[in-house]
């Protein structure tokens, strides 16, 4: 496994992290290959885990609270997000901060992940959705400065919404977030446009989420993929993104080099960024943490100029819509 510096925070992150939103929130996982998953990618030399609370409610920080646990030994870094208290997903765009991240509702939700995840500190604390709107009142700054002061959170960042990478920028002028999670993969290459050199610029470390476009870009997907009833997928692959995508992933099949799969490349293409601090794809089977975490192990001359041009040929600009929470 390589590592790179987290942005300001100059903590070494595995280049591969490990997304722990399947494992408390999708259909068709199994616990105990999870809790095994989640031990080989340590052994594979992952340190870096995201989860939150909306994960099942404290499910998956539990889980995460349990691998911990089994590894003493290893400094294994929990990054979790306080969720909107008006469970808006996306936010509601004139919605007030009042509404979603009142001080009480921060305070509130670091103690309950604190527990969730049975450690004094947590250290990266995220606000699992943003509307730039509200950077510009005091509350959620006095909440940021009072859980630093005692030492309850040491990185305050914000995952920001689906499609909106700079919905973010006014809040990181602040300087009081350290980390942005952004959407990020061969679809979805904007962040490259704005929210990538100011984060380069101001050394602010960068979440690569939901690298596989929530599992298309692993070319798993067909035309009558579904999902057990309140799987968020269900929804994400409604019928019209769904038959958009596989005409999508079915061009890209052929820009895959011979020793790699689809999914291999997809996060090859996001590690060559070199502001990307680590990606986290989401796992629940071992043989997808083996094949993952190889990437992670790789230099970034693996992929050709020739590949990485055709792969940004493959870029997809989308806007929210109502199923794209
Ligand atoms: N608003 C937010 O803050 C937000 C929103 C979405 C996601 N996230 C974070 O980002 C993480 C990643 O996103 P995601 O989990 O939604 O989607 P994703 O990483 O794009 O896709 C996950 C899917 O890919 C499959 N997969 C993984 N590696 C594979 C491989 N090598 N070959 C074939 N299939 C493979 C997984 O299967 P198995 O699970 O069966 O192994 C799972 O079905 C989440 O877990 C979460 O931590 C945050």
């Amino acid at each position: 496994m390589q590592y790179r510096k987290f942005g300001r925070l100059n903590w070494n992150i595995s280049e591969v992290g490990y997304g722990m939103w399947g494992m408390a929130g999708w259909s068709g996982g199994d616990l105990k290959e999870t809790e095994m998953a989640l031990d080989k990618a340590v052994e594979l030399g992952c340190n870096f885990f995201d989860t939150a609370w909306a994960y099942g409610a404290g499910k998956s920080e539990n889980i995460l609270a349990d691998l911990i646990r089994r590894h003493p030994e290893k400094r294994l870094y929990a990054a979790t997000k306080i969720p909107p208290k008006n469970h808006q997903w996306p936010p509601i765009k004139d919605s007030k901060i009042e509404e979603v991240f009142p001080f009480d509702h921060i305070v509130q939700f670091t103690e309950k992940s604190l527990q969730n995840l049975k450690v004094d500190t947590i250290d990266l604390m995220q606000f699992h959705v943003w509307e730039d709107s509200w950077s510009s009142t005091d509350d959620w700054k006095k909440a940021i400065e009072k859980l630093k002061k005692e030492g309850k959170v040491r990185s305050f960042g914000i995952s920001v919404n689906r499609w909106e990478p700079v919905n973010c920028l006014k809040a990181l002028e602040t300087q009081l977030i350290d980390v942005v999670q952004v959407i990020y993969n061969i679809f979805d290459q904007s962040p490259e446009d704005e929210l990538f050199p100011y984060c380069e610029k101001e050394k602010i470390a960068i979440i690569a989420r939901v690298p596989f476009d929530e599992g298309s870009l692993t070319g798993a997907l067909d035309i009558n993929s579904k999902w057990d009833e309140g799987d968020f997928r269900n929804v994400y692959f409604g019928k019209e993104n769904l038959i958009n995508t596989l005409e999508r992933v079915e061009r890209l099949k052929s820009l895959v080099p011979a020793e790699m799969s689809l999914a291999q490349l997809a996060l090859r293409f996001i590690l060559n960024h070199p502001t990307v601090s680590t990606v986290i794809p989401g796992m629940r089977k071992i043989r997808n943490v083996e094949n993952n975490m190889k990437m992670g192990a790789l230099v970034n001359s693996e992929l050709s100029s020739q590949t990485l041009s055709q792969l940004k040929a493959n870029r997809w600009d989308r806007v929210p819509t109502s199923w794209s929470c």
